[in-house]
Formats: structure tokens, sequence, C-alpha cells
């Protein structure tokens, strides 16, 4: 029997991201070549003739599992029973603004979506937020909506664990389906830490470490690491626009293994509420390491931590609570 329909809600869907995903989705990138799925598209007013082309366009494209499209305004309409939420609407930073500046114009949309997403969506709705600052606004998300269990409340960094594949990968000149387990903490900010300290490539069927492989710790700890740290805003300089489509793909892997699940062995970088593993306060939405089962995520337990990741590893939670207190001074 076929799958029924899974219901998809992407905020912000006349912007950039927005454009780059909704195609993905009605493709199967996100869910898988055999899962219909309704699109619910929203954005806000001024963007609504914007916001109808791209569903005109959703259904000139004729998309085999794309099964229905919404086009809406009314946050109520489009949080409707739905099982994913793909939050990117937003605010975006432009050239020369640093995160922070765009805090308080996100986070009261996050704390308005909030109620809307708790009143309407599915009891089990899986929810990514993509806006910057995407672990606070979760984090926002999370404390204005509390009937919605935690664990399906994440935030984006998996753009930041592939632009760390896609360095290992540039440097050995390996396939980036050859390398894995590299590890985002924190922040999806300039103060995450990319760690390779884990992280192997297959070669001739057997998987070396990246550190053996590289054999240079002195580019690993420095300029690897400020290359990933800094690639969103190399991208802003280079583009006037922030990243797109990376987002949207990295968007789209992030659901689609915390629903189907992570390959034996793998695990990937999630935003996810701290459980205080690692030494990570509760109470902040914080990037670990995680497996995927059975729609369900789990941060990799018992990896060992030297000083060097230990101190950035508290930098990047340290920023994460500062940002904590600037968003609610922002709300009152
Ligand atoms: P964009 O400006 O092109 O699109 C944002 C859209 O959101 C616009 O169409 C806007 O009208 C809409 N919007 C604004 N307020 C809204 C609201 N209250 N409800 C619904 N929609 C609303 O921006 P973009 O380039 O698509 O980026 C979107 C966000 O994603 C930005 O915050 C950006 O910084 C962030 N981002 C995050 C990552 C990540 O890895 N986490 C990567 C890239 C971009
Ligand atoms: C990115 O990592 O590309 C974006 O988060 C950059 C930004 O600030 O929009």
């Amino acid at each position: 029997m076929a799958n029924a329909p899974l219901r998809v809600l992407v905020t912000g869907a006349a912007g950039q991201i927005g454009y780059a995903i909704v195609p993905m989705i009605a493709r199967g990138v996100m869910l898988g070549p055999d899962q219909p799925v309704i699109l619910h598209m929203l954005d806000i007013e001024p963007a609504a003739e914007a916001l109808n082309g791209v569903k005109m366009e959703m259904i000139d494209a004729a998309f085999p599992l794309l099964k229905g499209v919404i086009a809406t305004t009314d946050v109520v309409e489009a949080c409707m029973g739905v099982n994913v939420a793909v939050m990117v609407g937003g605010f975006p930073r432009k050239e020369g603004m640093e995160r922070k500046d765009v805090m308080s114009k996100n986070v009261s949309i996050y704390k308005a979506q909030a109620s809307a997403l708790e009143k309407h969506a599915a009891a089990d709705c899986k929810v990514l937020v993509v806006a910057n600052p995407a672990n606070t606004n979760a984090l926002i998300l999370k404390e204005f909506a509390p009937s919605i269990p935690e664990k399906n409340i994440t935030c984006l960094t998996r753009l930041d664990h592939n632009r760390a594949l896609g360095q290992i990968s540039e440097r050995l000149d390996v396939p980036v389906s050859d390398v894995k387990n590299v590890i985002i903490w924190g922040n999806h900010s300039s103060t995450q830490y990319p760690d390779v300290n884990h992280a192997t490539v297959t070669t001739s069927g057997r998987e070396k470490p990246v550190r053996e492989l590289v054999a240079d710790d002195q580019w690993l700890n420095t300029e690897f690491i400020t290359t990933v740290q800094q690639r969103g805003a190399a991208i802003i300089k280079a583009r006037k626009m922030s990243s797109a489509l990376s987002a949207a793909g990295a968007a789209c892997d992030h659901i689609r293994d915390w629903v189907l699940g992570t390959p034996k062995g793998t695990w990937v970088s999630m935003g996810v509420y701290s459980d205080g593993s690692y030494g990570i306060q509760p109470g902040l939405i914080y990037s670990f390491p995680v497996t995927c089962e059975k729609g369900n995520w789990s941060i990799v337990q018992g990896l060992k931590i030297d000083e060097f990741s230990r101190a950035k590893m508290d930098a990047t939670a340290k920023e994460l609570t500062e940002e904590k207190s600037l968003a609610y001074s922002c709300l009152n």
C-alpha cells in the first residue's frame, strides 16, 4: 500500500533557502523516494505574491510525490497537522552584520510561531530551526512550546558538519563520501568547534584516522577550524547573500537522517537540547555528534575529549549561555 502523505512546513518559503528546498522536498530528497508529501509554505504578507509564484512553479514542476501545496501568510493554516517543520523564516544576516544583530528580530518571531506549532502541528512533529541565531531561536521555540517534546526540537549544524567533511575531502583529494565522523560542537556561529579527532577516511576498504592522513596538526588545529567557522561569512562576502543551496541540502540531510536513520558506524552533527552530556550545561541547544534510529536521535557517548577540545567546547557553550540571556532581554 502506498505511504500516506506527510505534511512538511517550510517557513520563509519565498526566500532563498525556501526556493532551494521546496523542490528538494518534493523530489524525495528529505523523506525518501517513496514518501508522498504535502507542502505547507508560509511567508509574511509583503512576500505573499512571490510565495504564490513559488506555488505556481511547484505545480508546474509536476513532481510525482507532491500531493498538495499550500501557500499562506496565516501561521495557523501553515502549522495545521504538519509532521515536519523546517523553520527558515526570519531576517537574514547581511554583509558586515554579526549574528547577534539579527537576534532581536528573530527571537520574537520564534516565540510567536512556537505557540502556533504547539497548538496545531501533529503531536509528534519534528522541528528543525534553520534561521539564525539557529540554536537560540530553537531554544526560544522550545521554551514557548512546552508541550512539544524537547527531543523534537533541533537546529541545523549539519551545514557546518558538511563543510568540515568538504574541507577534509579537498585537502586529501578524496571523495567527500569517504570522509565521516567529524563533529561540530556548540553554536552555529564562529565559536563552533569543528573537531576531527574521531574522523576517518575510508581508503582501499580500510578506515584511517583523518589526523594520520592529514599529518599536519598545525593545519587541523588552526586553518581548518577557522575556515569552517567562517565559511558562512565567506559565502556572504562572495555572494552578497547567505548560503542557500548548501543550507537547503543540509536541512534535507538533517531530517532524512533523523527520520530514516544514520548509516551504521556513522554519526552526524545536530543542534539538540543538552542533557548534560560532555559536561555541557542542560538548558542549551548545543550541537553534538548524534546517531539516529527509528526517528530518534541519541548523543554519541564516551568520546575522549582532550584539553584543546575541552576549551573550545566550553567557549562555544559560554557564547550560547550569553545568547540565551540576550534573547530573553530582547523579548522583555
Ligand atoms: P531570505 O531573506 O531569502 O528568506 C527569509 C524569508 O523569511 C523571507 O521570504 C521573509 O519574508 C520570510 N520571513 C520573515 N519573517 C517571517 C515570519 N515571521 N514568518 C514567515 N516567514 C518570514 O533568507 P534566507 O537566505 O532564506 O535565510 C533564512 C535564514 O536562514 C536566515 O536567518 C539565515 O541567516 C539562516 N541560515 C541558516 C543557516 C544554518 O546553517 N543554520 C545557513 C544559512 C542561512
Ligand atoms: C551560514 O552558515 O551560511 C549562515 O548561517 C550564515 C548566516 O549568518 O546567514
